[in-house]
Parts: structure tokens; sequence; C-alpha cells
């Protein structure tokens, strides 16, 4: 009998070697992990643990060197590049230290982007857009381009782009970094909300303990190796 509630990921034997020169850079050590559908995940563990790494693999950004990953019941390390990046702008959604928003666009415009990348028509990926702003409280700044808004105000935009496309996954790396703690906080406690909204999961990595402390599945990385999953 196939599982009723089959995970959302599910990562085999997962290794990432970077190649220095001669030196070869163990990043991900046959990580093996599944992650439920729908929860809020913490990736932690120190500096140069691998966090940033597995969250690339398992956000599709890189290719693992071995192993095998499944995300939502697709075989995503069998796919190509062209499939990858397909399956990548349909179904995941990313969240960024540096929040990588598109400098000459407003925010109306970076949360359309990846819908017109999708080839949402005009008129529908305006209306989606503008009710995703609203709901990360952006309502009255839709006009404002990233140098035009505080930090908390960018990472909102940028969690309206990540979730406009009602992805299965969002995957944040650090998103609290570049924040105080008081809007870090309120960034956390958005992403919850909009969580529990959607059923979209989140993969976060983090140095941040208030991050962490909100986790309902926990990842400990060290040096490439998974410490816990639970
Ligand atoms: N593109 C790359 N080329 C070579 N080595 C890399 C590359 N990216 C990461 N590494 C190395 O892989 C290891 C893991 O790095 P990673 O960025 O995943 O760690 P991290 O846990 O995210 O660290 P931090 O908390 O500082 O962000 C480190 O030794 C790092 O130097
Ligand atoms: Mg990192």
């Amino acid at each position: 009998m196939s599982d009723p509630d089959p995970p959302l990921i599910t990562a085999e034997h997962l290794s990432k070697e970077y190649r220095m020169g001669r030196e070869v850079v163990h990043a991900v050590r046959g990580v093996s992990l599944s992650i439920r559908r729908g929860a809020f995940t913490v990736i932690s563990g120190p500096s140069g643990s691998g966090k940033s790494t597995l969250l690339h693999l398992l956000g599709c950004l890189d290719k693992p060197t071995s192993g095998s990953l499944n995300i939502a019941g697709e075989n995503v390390s069998a796919l190509s590049d062209r499939a990858l990046s397909n399956f990548r702008a349909r179904r995941l959604g990313f969240i960024f230290q540096s929040f990588n928003l598109i400098p000459v666009l407003s925010a109306l415009e970076n949360v359309e982007y990846p819908m017109k990348i999708n080839r949402v028509p005009a008129d529908e990926s305006r209306v989606r857009a503008l009710e995703m702003l609203q709901s990360v409280g952006l309502g009255a700044h839709i006009s404002h381009r990233p140098t035009e808004m505080s930090g908390g105000q960018c990472q909102r935009v940028a969690i309206a782009r990540a979730l406009v496309m009602k992805p299965d996954l969002v995957l944040a790396d650090e998103p609290t970094a570049n924040l105080d703690s008081a809007t870090g906080e309120h960034i956390m406690a958005l992403m919850h909300e909009l969580k529990r909204q959607t059923g979209t999961a989140f993969v976060i990595s983090t140095h941040d303990p208030m991050v962490a402390s909100q986790a309902e599945q926990k990842i400990l990385m060290r040096d490439g190796c998974l410490q816990a999953n639970g």
C-alpha cells in the first residue's frame, strides 16, 4: 500500500564536492533526510558546516555530486537542466539574506516577475501580485523600488515574490541576517502566518536562535554531515 502522507522531500546520500584547484571541499557529505509537507524546517549549524550548500541542493539551484533527491513526487536528480529550471520556477520559491530584488523594478514588478517567467497572463499576474503585496502588508508601497524601502520591507517583497506562484516549498537562506532583531521577528511571524494560510513548506537556514526556536522540524549540520534530524 502506498504511504498516505509521503514526505515532501526525500534525500538519499546527498553529497556536494567543490574542486578548488587540487583541493576538494566536501561541503555536504552523504546527507539522507526527509521533510514533511507544510512543515517549518530550520537548518542550523556552525559557519561552513554546509547549511547553504544543502539548501541550494534542496532548492535545485545546484546539482549534487552524488545522491538522489525527490521533491513532491518528482525525482529531480534525474531531470535535465531545462526540466529542472522549469520545476524550480513552478514549484519552488526562494528568499535570500540580501533580498535579491531587481533594483530597477518596483515592488509590484518584482512580485510579477516569477509569473512573467511562468507565462501567467499580465492582467492575472497584476491582480495576484497586488493581493500578495497586500498580504505582506505592503499595499501602500507597490510603486517603490528596492532602494526606496527598508530592509524589512524589501524582505516582505521577497516573501511575496517567493509565494506568488503558490510553490510547494520555499527555501530561505538566513532570511533575517540583514535585519534588526525586531524586524527579523516580524518577518518570521509573517512567514509562519503565510505557511499556515497556504500550506507551503519552508526550509530555512540560520544562525539566529530566534529563528531556530520556531522550527517544527530541525536539521543540524556539522562538517557537511547531518548531526540530527527531528
Ligand atoms: N562555490 C564554492 N566553491 C568552493 N567551496 C565552497 C563553495 N561554496 C561553499 N564552499 C565551501 O563548502 C563548505 C560549506 O559552505 P556553506 O556555505 O554551505 O556553509 P554554511 O553552513 O552555509 O556557512 P555560513 O553559516 O557561514 O553561511 C565551506 O567549507 C565552504 O568554504
Ligand atoms: Mg550559509
